[in-house]
């Protein structure tokens, strides 16, 4: 069977590291071997462009933002998702080019075809097999955030920004649907990891 290649994405405050754990749990259960990744960052290069891209004193425009996170991403791609894909390793990104799509795209408004030309460019055809997209509305989010942590760059936006980000994640799923799984993260962990558990099933086949 080929190594699969799975991300998963979400607005801040979705929810996502509760999942990882549990998706980390069932790879080691399953045995399968594989690499949990993050973006921005993954590699050297990638964290440094991390640390200034989250960094509330940077001031990048919107386009040397949205560069940055696909130089990030290439790296990303050439030195730890291919590679292991290519020995058999499954690979786990946490966010990927949906990410780039929603933040970059909907939140701050960069034209989506510009977008879609640097992902060509980088990733020549080259897509996640599946996709989570944790899915909650804002209010539940931004609570979430505020509990949790101090607010990086992206995090300090306002309702509006996320709003468009949130919607950018629901289009894209909505137009692929086979290869996004849409999860309510409103529901009870046990509900939503059982519909992680099962996605990640199928996948097997
Ligand atoms: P996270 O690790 O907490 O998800 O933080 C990464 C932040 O970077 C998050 O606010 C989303 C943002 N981001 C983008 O704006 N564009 C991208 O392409 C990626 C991968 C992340």
């Amino acid at each position: 069977m080929m190594a699969k290649f799975i991300t998963l994405d979400g607005i801040d405050g979705a929810g996502k590291s509760t999942h990882i754990h549990f998706m980390k749990q069932w790879f080691e259960q399953k045995k399968i071997p594989v690499v949990f990744t993050r973006e921005p960052g993954g590699t050297p290069v990638g964290e440094a462009l991390r640390n200034l891209l989250l960094d509330p004193r940077t001031q990048a425009s919107l386009n040397t933002e949205t560069l940055m996170m696909f130089a990030a991403r290439m790296q990303h791609l050439e030195e730890v998702i291919w590679p292991a894909l290519n020995k058999g390793t499954w690979v786990v990104s946490d966010r990927f080019t949906d990410a780039t799509f929603a933040y970059q795209g909907g939140g701050r408004g960069v034209p989506l075809h510009r977008i879609e030309i640097l992902e060509n460019w980088v990733q020549q055809g080259f897509e996640p097999d599946l996709t989570f997209l944790l899915d909650v509305p804002l209010e539940v989010a931004q609570q979430r955030v505020a509990q949790t942590r101090e607010k990086d760059r992206f995090e300090q936006e306002q309702s509006s920004f996320f709003e468009r980000t949130r919607s950018v994640y629901l289009d894209r799923a909505k137009n692929k649907p086979k290869q996004y799984v849409v999860l309510d993260s409103t529901q009870t962990i046990e509900y939503i990891q059982k519909q992680l558990g099962n996605a990640l099933e199928m996948m097997l086949e």
